[in-house]
């Protein structure tokens, strides 16, 4: 989701817009930069990867200085290279801006820019942007960016400096927020106001298409037109660590409750409905290989192994490609037969998981086309990969992955549109599956609202030491999920099984103390799953179900019903996890664990 900071006051600038942006690096980011005004211009640092790249690069032609603005870039138009980082300058090289969002009509500013002569160095829209305000520039840098502004469709949170003006910044929004800090002689403007409460309570909050001027003598706020806008000043009534926990309690929570958004930006730029497409920029250097594929081996440890196991069902479904899904653990120690055009995808959310990274060599060490999927921008593992697909979910701080689960499950069914696409999936079909995955934010968003009902079923069997959950299909996956969620936090043991592979041995199990959670949402295991639940409470056990809103046959089998909305069964799993996740959190809460570091577990597994 990315992130700006900018700073104008009497202090040095450079330290406290590197802190910013670490407040701010929970949102996400592949590269960075930083331009402050010194010595008459403007001094440019830029990096990809993580902030501590960048960190590297500030020198003492940086340091010092007063004025300065900097950003973490989430790339939506050009790959994270450092020339595509911001800032962006314009062809004068001394205006610059940083910017978070999209500007949809930049082709058409752009082609009207080379008609003046003005060309492009980077593939970024920001710098199309940067460059029209230059364009625009007659002295006021307020009016330069307020005309490129009218001209701009899309979403914009920008900040702008120019040398000629060195005690002016320029700030403006539409549809990416921006909050403007007033210390004591001095202002922060932020993404996000995690940047700015170490500094100061006070904040003005722009709306839609308001710009904010601030100079040594005091800020102004206009709209676009230039009209002035009254804006009061705001009391943050949040401490650092309540904002970073965004009113939640826990940091699990915050990242449940989060998942509409980080699918939303997990799967932004990358599903084109226009034309039907899947756009993974990070697999335009492998495509050819992998589209011709003969074999996929997913590896990852946990939660990461689990969407795997969903991503395998997708893969086979949709793209036909043969795929097995391989504990990294397992897969590293067992000299797996790796024959041509095999691919290995490893899948690990913090990128540094050491069983995981070990099966990702053992891939290349065989000659293995080794692709990562992972969250931690710069990680090990993708950096060592041949490719790969970042999750941008922003960074999960719970040791419970839980927005990092269903970030995994989208780029996978991303990757499964992808290349099925390019063997069997007809255009038709490919749209409507893009347009159902696109649409699923919504269906999450609408899911949470079954957080009380699911407060409820924890303490109705929150003495109960064991829990099994039951699931078909591609809902197997789920059924595993659920049961590591529980375990981990509230440390109540749970197993989770394929539903069918009950009456083999675990139905002996089946009693009053022990909740059977069976996920049996609409589709082609539906009546199957419910005959897995009328097994169950023949032997007097007591049934949790995951239903489809709408069935009210099943109400009258279950103890009770978590009803999730009615998705395309391949994307069901992205749903039904939902009441999982929050069923494991309040179990954990009601039995006083430590949900965010539960006992003996680390977020990343970097020991054998
Ligand atoms: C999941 O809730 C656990 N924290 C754990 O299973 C985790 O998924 C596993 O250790 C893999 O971590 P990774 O995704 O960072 O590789
Ligand atoms: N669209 C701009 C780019 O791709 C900004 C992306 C962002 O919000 O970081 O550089």
């Amino acid at each position: 989701m990315c992130g700006i900071v900018a700073y104008l006051g009497t202090r040095e600038a450079p330290p406290i817009l590197i802190e910013g942006l670490k407040r701010l690096d929970y949102r996400g980011y592949d590269s960075a930069g930083v331009v402050v005004i010194k010595g008459g211009g403007l001094v440019v640092r830029r990096s990809v990867g993580r902030i501590a790249a960048l960190e590297e690069k500030l020198d003492a032609q940086i340091a010092g200085a007063r004025v300065g603005m900097a950003h973490t870039r989430w790339a939506t138009h050009g790959a994270p290279t450092e020339g595509n980082a911001h800032p962006h300058r314009d062809a004068s090289g001394r205006l610059a801006i940083v910017h978070n969002g999209i500007i949809e009509n930049y082709r058409v500013l752009k082609q009207y820019l080379e008609t003046q002569g003005i060309t492009m160095e980077s593939q970024t829209d920001t710098e199309v942007l940067a460059k029209l305000i230059g364009h625009f520039y007659e002295g006021n840098l307020e009016d330069a960016v307020r005309r490129a502004l009218r001209e701009s469709r899309g979403t914009f949170g920008i900040a702008a400096i120019h040398a000629d003006e060195p005690n002016k910044i320029v700030a403006a929004r539409r549809g990416s927020p921006l909050i403007v800090g007033v210390g004591d002689a001095e202002y922060i403007i932020a993404s996000d106001a995690a940047a700015i409460v170490q500094h100061t309570s006070q904040v003005i909050y722009l709306a839609d298409n308001e710009v904010a001027i601030v100079t040594p003598e005091g800020f102004k706020t206009t709209n676009l037109e230039a009209t002035p806008v009254d804006k009061h000043v705001d009391e943050l009534e949040y401490t650092l660590e309540q904002l970073e926990l965004g009113g939640h309690q826990h940091f699990m929570s915050k990242e449940i409750f989060e998942q509409p958004e980080s699918l939303r930006t997990c799967m932004r730029g990358r599903i084109d409905l226009d034309d039907s497409r899947v756009v993974l920029g990070g697999l335009t250097s492998v495509a050819r290989e992998l589209i011709n594929t003969k074999r996929i081996i997913l590896t990852a440890c946990g939660t990461a192994w689990h969407a795997g196991l969903v991503g395998e069902y997708l893969i086979e479904e949709l793209a036909r490609i043969p795929c097995e899904t391989e504990y990294a653990s397992e897969f590293r120690y067992r000299n797996p037969v790796i024959d041509f055009g095999t691919t290995v995808l490893a899948i690990s959310q913090s990128g540094e998981t050491i069983d995981t990274l070990a099966a990702s060599r053992e891939g290349r060490d065989k000659g293995a086309l080794v692709l990562g999927i992972v969250n931690a921008v710069g990680s090990t593992i993708a950096r060592e990969t041949d490719a790969g697909v970042y999750l941008h979910v922003g960074p999960e701080i719970g040791v419970a992955s839980t927005k990092a689960f269903t970030g995994q499950v989208a780029v996978l069914a991303m990757l499964a549109g992808f290349l099925g696409r390019r063997r069997h999936l007809s255009h038709e079909r490919l749209h409507e599956y893009l347009e159902a995955l696109a649409g699923i934010p919504e269906k999450i968003a609408h899911t949470l609202n079954l957080n009380n009902q699911c407060r409820h079923i924890a303490a109705d069997f929150v003495n109960s030491e064991n829990w099994l959950y039951l699931g078909r299909g591609i809902q197997y996956p789920v059924a595993l999920e659920g049961a590591l969620k529980l375990k981990e936090i509230s440390y109540i043991h749970a197993e989770g099984l394929p539903a069918a592979e009950m009456k083999h041995g675990p139905i002996a199990l089946i009693s009053e103390d022990m909740p059977v959670v069976v996920l049996a949402p609409r589709g082609h295991w539906y009546d199957k799953s419910v005959g897995n639940i009328e097994e169950v409470r023949s032997r007097g056990g007591r049934v949790i179900a995951v239903a489809t809103e709408g069935d009210t046959e099943i109400q009258h089998i279950a103890e009770h019903v978590l009803y999730v909305p009615d998705v395309p069964e391949l994307l069901g799993p992205l749903v039904t996890v939902i009441p999982l996740q929050m069923l494991a959190y309040h179990a954990a809460v009601l039995r006083g664990c430590d949900v965010d570091k539960p006992r003996n577990l680390a977020k990343a597994v970097t020991v054998e």
